[in-house]
C-alpha cells in the first residue's frame, strides 16, 4: 500500500502500467495488487480533475446529510459520485468514514478536511481555487 501510495502522490492516480510495474517489482500477482488499489477508496484508478471533493459517506456523515450534500455538488456541476467535470476542474469522490465524525458531514478539499460542511460551501471553495 505504501508503494502505491507514493505512486499515486507522484502521477495523480494508478494506471495499468503502475499497477503492473508494482506488481513485478514486489513479485506479486496483478490481481492482488489491482485489487487492493481498487478496494481502499484513497486509492484512485483514473485521471482526477484540478481539483478533488471528497465527501465521507461514513454513518456519522450519512446521518448528517452527506447523501444530499453529494447529489446537490453533482447536479450543480453537472457530473456523478467518482467522475470529473469535462473541463477537468473538479473530480467528485466519496469515502468511507475519514475519522472525523464530530466534524460531521465531512469532506476533504484538494487533501484539506473540512467539517461540517454544506454543498455551498463545498461549491464557494472550489470555485475560489
Ligand atoms: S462518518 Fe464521516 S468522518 Fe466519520
Amino acid at each position: 500500500m505504501e508503494v502505491l501510495q507514493i505512486i499515486q502522490d507522484a502521477f495523480g492516480y494508478l494506471d495499468d502500467q503502475a499497477l503492473a510495474y508494482v506488481a513485478d517489482h514486489l513479485g506479486l500477482p496483478l490481481n492482488k495488487v489491482r485489487s487492493v488499489a481498487s478496494f481502499y477508496s484513497h486509492f484512485t484508478l483514473k485521471p482526477q480533475g484540478l481539483h478533488t471533493c471528497v465527501v465521507c459517506i461514513g454513518t456519522a456523515c450519512y446521518v448528517k446529510g452527506a447523501v444530499g450534500l453529494l447529489g446537490e455538488l453533482g447536479e450543480t456541476l453537472g457530473i456523478k459520485v467518482g467522475q470529473t467535470t469535462p473541463d477537468g476542474q473538479v473530480s467528485v469522490l466519496k469515502a468511507g468514514c475519514l475519522g472525523v465524525c464530530n466534524l460531521a458531514p465531512a469532506a476533504v478539499i484538494d487533501g484539506e478536511v473540512r467539517g461540517p460542511v454544506a454543498a455551498s460551501e463545498l461549491l464557494s471553495r472550489l470555485r475560489q481555487t
